[in-house]
């Protein structure tokens, strides 16, 4: 293998999915740590100082102390290279989330031991196994009281609908947590909460076959449960299968608790060599190799304003294949112009960085005049590519948009337009009319006050939100009668789309249901491919 196979095999590009509080900042931390990015964990990311340390690029973020933009990080870890893509979770969830996980070949999921499944990461995990890409769940929080171990695996097949396959088994949890059963090497791996915050640690490794140590090391009630569970375990999950893992339909479960760093360099490790390497995308009908020769990347998010200058946007891209070279011209397809990327970086947690070369797998930032589109492609000016389109994902918040100054009607259509062009928000219309009724879309709620705050900075133009009862909506893939002439419930409404595609609007899942019983052959979809 050459040295530019090498440097693409050796990628891992993954996001880490998880609803708030589970504990991803803490996992991500403890990854940096063992990657050596970082001396002390929580220095880099931890809370306290994210607020001043991610970005200042917008004033909302400042005022908000939060940050709206997902960043990536990427670290060196035993010869591999990982770029980690956040994704973010409290109230700054948005569309942005959803498309981060486009550019991603595998997904890390954490999920809480005493909360099991919860919203978010319901929401998220969708995305990925949409996708098919691989999923990795990492069960944290060990060393508080936790749910019985069966019942947390039941919930993730039941619930998410993927097959599961612990590696490592939890001997207790809370203040009884004495380790894990690690699988593959049938021993038991003792848990010490001197690790706090460290590398290294003290931990035990004992075969089960020696159960007499594993009891004087243990404790005889924690050890009695270990071997009755082990017994059913064969009965708990799947059979691990490598091929289902990469399909995306079995995933590998692990056991820790990131605060005290057990049991995450056990997940790091096998989850490096379990997860895919940069993978090839389809473009045109075609798989493009990352290996390829040649460069080619797309965009999956727009950043605004990151410098108060009026239009300063940065582009994100996902590298599809080849490399890149800073000074090598490329061409942009969806605008059939040949160009120099400016100041291409990678953008850290708490830094940018002016990088003069990147491999497939790598994301890099570039600075966008205004020209850039999510979901457009870029690659080198004598490839012929074109990436499939971002999907556009459901929102789930809907308002009534106004100006208050009637007279500023075209500098409010003009911005709202230009802000759902660039996919901060999604704008609506109702069916057979014009921009007269403007209803706008939103995953998260905080793109509302995004939407108003640029709409005063950037357009001078004030405007009333009225939030609408509507929770659901679906675009109409097919339907057998004309839509103005579908019947649904009372409260659904129809509308239009930027593009004029027909949706639905709906205010509960009930009422999804019921309009399909009513109208044969019609077919709704979460998603619109674009
Ligand atoms: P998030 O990014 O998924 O939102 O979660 P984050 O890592 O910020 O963790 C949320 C809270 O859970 C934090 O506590 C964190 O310290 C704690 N936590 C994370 N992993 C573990 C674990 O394995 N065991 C235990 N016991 N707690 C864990 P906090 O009090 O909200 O914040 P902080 O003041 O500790 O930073």
């Amino acid at each position: 293998m050459g040295s530019f196979d090498k440097e693409i095999q050796r990628r891992r590009t993954f996001a880490i999915i998880s609803h708030p509080d589970a504990g991803k900042t803490t996992l991500t931390e403890k990854f940096l740590l063992y990657g050596g990015a970082i001396n002390l964990a929580g220095s880099v990311k931890g809370k306290a100082t994210a607020r001043h340390a991610v970005s200042d690029w917008m004033e909302i973020e400042k005022e908000r102390g939060i940050s709206v933009t997902s960043s990536v990080l990427q670290f060196e870890y035993e010869g591999y290279c990982i770029n980690i893509l956040d994704t973010p979770g409290h109230q700054d969830f948005s569309e942005d989330t959803y498309r981060t996980l486009m550019a991603a070949d595998s997904a890390v999921m954490v999920i809480d031991a005493s909360k099991g499944v919860e919203a978010q990461t319901r929401k998220l995990f969708k995305v990925c196994a949409m996708r098919g890409i691989p999923i990795f769940t990492f069960i944290n929080k060990l060393d508080r009281d936790a749910n019985d171990t069966f019942d947390l695996l039941d919930e993730v097949e039941k619930e998410l609908g993927i097959a599961t396959c612990p590696i490592n088994w939890p001997i207790g949890s809370g203040k009884g947590f004495k380790g894990v059963y690690d699988r593959k090497s049938e021993s038991v791996v003792t848990y010490s909460d001197t690790l706090k915050g460290t590398k290294e640690g003290k931990t035990n490794v004992i075969p089960a076959k020696d159960r007499a140590n594993v009891e004087a090391e243990i404790g005889k009630d924690a050890s009695d449960k270990l071997y009755d569970e082990l017994e059913l375990l064969d009965g708990a999950g799947s059979e691990f299968d490598l091929e289902a893992v990469r399909a995306g339909k079995l995933t590998p479960v692990f056991f820790g608790s990131a605060l005290t760093n057990f049991g995450v360099e056990i997940f790091l490790e096998n989850f490096l060599k379990m997860a895919t390497t940069p993978i090839a995308r389809k473009s045109l009908g075609d798989m493009i190799e990352p290996t390829s020769d040649e460069f080619s990347a797309f965009v999956f998010k727009i950043q605004a304003n990151m410098n108060k200058a009026h239009r300063d946007r940065i582009a994100f891209m996902r590298i599809c294949s080849g490399k890149f070279d800073a000074d090598a011209e490329v061409k942009h397809v969806q605008g059939g112009k040949t160009m120099r990327l400016s100041q291409p970086q990678q953008i850290m947690a708490d830094e940018r960085k002016i990088l003069s070369e990147a491999y497939a797998g790598d994301i890099i930032g570039v600075f966008d005049p205004g020209i850039f589109s999510i979901g457009d492609t870029v690659c080198a000016p004598k490839m012929n590519v074109c990436y499939e389109g971002i999907p556009t994902f459901a929102p789930e918040h809907f308002a009534r948009v106004r100006q208050v100054d009637t007279m500023k009607r075209k500098q409010f259509v003009k911005g709202i337009s230009q802000i759902a062009q660039e996919g901060a928000i999604q704008i609506f219309k109702e069916l057979n009319s014009g921009l007269e009724e403007i209803i706008v879309g939103v995953v998260g709620v905080l793109q509302f006050d995004v939407l108003r705050y640029r709409l005063e900075n950037e357009y001078n133009v004030e405007i009333r939100l009225d939030p609408l009862p509507y929770e659901h909506i679906r675009w109409i893939e097919h339907s057998n009668t004309e839509i103005s002439k579908l019947t649904g419930t009372s409260d659904m409404k129809k509308v239009t789309d930027l593009k004029d595609r027909p949706l639905l609007l709906f205010v509960n899942a009930w009422s999804i249901q019921m309009t399909i019983d009513r109208n044969e052959g019609l077919v709704l979809s979460e998603f619109a491919r674009n």
